[in-house]
């Protein structure tokens, strides 16, 4: 039982950027929900670290803040709270300086000392992506990394800008880290319903004979959010859907579709089906961008009855940024089991609705039996998993109208997580929290892996950047995105598929 696995682990965790915002929304949030369901070691110490001066009493007080503002679990009680924060600490800190790290080396020691124990350490970089060469050439520096099955280092997105300097983090973190040491985050991997695609094709039989080419007729994956830039300009402007979210998040939802089935469940045996998607897919040649990728940025509108400032009028934007706030792009993987099937899939800013959705649309009977008038609203089988914000899979079905006409109309078979369960689903980062202390590489990315990503959209990403768009700013906000997004789909007689709203869970 994973439970009592972790209990007699005692873990160390040194969250570089303790101050910061994916601290207070999420880390401390999920550590604290961790401790609160029993899944915390016995002993553990929670070091935040940061250039700011704060006393420890300051640090949990701020992220105190935090949790009780963004835990799914509510406000904590003050008992629960004092137990959880007793081991929470704070080290001011420069990540370029070597006595941070003595610092760190001392902590350690003195943990170790107090628990009898060797005890696992988790250096998680909740930091601008410049200083993780840095921090990680000092963490090696300091020998605070020398058992590989003990330490680990937790890297937080973006890895890379482009596949030139991901390569180059790699080989630095490989230099430093065994590779079963180093945990690149994608946190969509740790969705619940992201992790039961993989449930829901590999233990059930029905579904892989229809898996495939002769059945399937295209794939959609569709992220929407109807957030905009917020305080993120800085970084954002800099990075572009594209990076933002397809690199990582949309081809790892594109894997689990596609892969072929693990021989088993650990890390590497389903890591390696990943990367085999990712390597068959289709490379693109200029005349396939113009035809596959479309990319749009967003306009300003009106959003629940107020006015939203377009993308170039957000803050630290640049008033004349090429940046894409939208992409789609259609691909296809090449192999026995998917050749000639589209995979649409598109992401952007200020949509109409956020939702985050797989479509499977399965070919048309090959013969119609009924009248013309039965099948007016006739619709082909679709397989619906619907990751956010409704937990569902939804596979659509024709059925017969009751009545006495021969009248048919296409119906949900649901299965809704929140019909089905009375537990509530774990936060991503509380899954992949535990799995870092656990040594469960599954939910994480393979260096192999981002590399593969990135190899595949360098050619996007270099046409966007050498060519400007005219035409930005082209879509409004609570629109679904620019005319183009629509013609990339319509061009091959399809349509983008979303849940009514009805169906939306607030
Ligand atoms: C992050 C992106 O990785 O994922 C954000 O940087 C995006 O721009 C976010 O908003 C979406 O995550 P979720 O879990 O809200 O769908």
């Amino acid at each position: 039982m994973k439970s009592s696995a972790i209990k007699s682990q005692p873990t160390i965790f040194i969250i570089f950027g303790g101050t910061g915002d994916l601290n207070s929304r999420k880390l401390a949030p999920a550590l604290y929900n961790l401790f609160l369901d029993g899944w915390m070691p016995n002993e553990f110490s929670i070091i935040g670290t940061g250039r700011t001066n704060l006393s420890d009493d300051d640090f949990r007080t701020k992220i105190h803040e935090g949790i009780n503002q963004f835990s799914r679990t509510g406000k904590t009680t003050e008992s629960k709270w004092a137990e959880f924060s007793k081991n929470v600490t704070y080290q001011v800190s420069d990540a370029k300086d070597a006595s941070t790290y003595k610092e760190f080396g001392k902590r350690i020691q003195q943990h170790e000392a107090e628990w009898k124990q060797e005890a696992n350490i988790i250096f998680y970089l909740a930091v601008s992506p410049n200083f993780f060469p840095i921090i990680a050439s000092n963490i090696a520096k300091a020998k605070l990394a020398t058992n590989p099955d003990k330490a680990r280092i937790v890297i937080e997105k973006p890895f890379g800008h482009d596949l030139e300097t991901a390569k180059e983090l790699n080989k630095l973190l490989s230099g430093i880290f065994d590779e079963k040491q180093i945990y690149r985050i994608d946190h969509y991997l740790g969705k619940e319903t992201v992790q039961n695609i993989m449930a829901f094709r590999f233990a059930n039989s029905i579904l892989e004979p229809i898996w495939n080419r002769n059945y399937i007729e295209n794939v959609q994956i569709s992220v929407t959010e109807q957030l905009g830039m917020g305080e993120r300009g800085d970084y954002y402007d800099g990075a572009g859907a594209m990076r933002d979210m397809v690199q990582n998040h949309i081809l790892q939802l594109l894997c689990l579709v596609a892969m072929e089935t693990p021989i088993n469940f650990s890390a590497d045996e389903l890591r390696n089906r990943k990367v085999e998607v990712l390597r068959a897919m289709r490379k693109f040649t200029s005349e396939d961008i113009r035809s596959s990728a479309v990319r749009g940025q967003y306009s300003t509108g009106w959003i629940e009855g107020k006015q939203v400032p377009g993308y170039r009028e957000e803050a630290k934007v640049n008033p004349q940024s090429n940046t894409e706030t939208f992409a789609a792009v259609k691909f296809f993987v090449d192999n026995w089991r998917w050749q000639g099937v589209p995979f649409y899939v598109r992401t952007g800013k200020r949509l109409h609705q956020s939702s985050s959705l797989i479509t499977i649309q399965f070919k048309d009977v090959p013969h119609f039996v009924f009248p013309p008038e039965a099948t007016e609203s006739w619709q082909q089988n679709r397989l619906i998993i619907s990751i956010q914000p409704e937990m569902s899979i939804r596979l659509q079905v024709q059925a017969k109208r009751p009545g006495l006409d021969m009248v048919l109309n296409a119906v949900d078979m649901v299965f809704d997580y929140d019909g089905t369960y009375t537990s509530e689903a774990p936060e991503a980062y509380e899954t992949l929290l535990l799995d870092t202390m656990l040594g469960d590489q599954t939910l994480f990315m393979r260096g192999d892996q981002v590399e593969a990503a990135w190899d595949l959209i360098m050619p996007i990403l270099n046409a966007w950047e050498s060519k400007k768009s005219l035409s930005f700013p082209n879509y409004a906000a609570d629109s679904w995105g620019p005319e183009v997004a629509e013609a990339l789909i319509a061009r091959d007689g399809f349509h983008w598929f979303t849940l009514p709203l009805s169906n939306k869970k607030k």
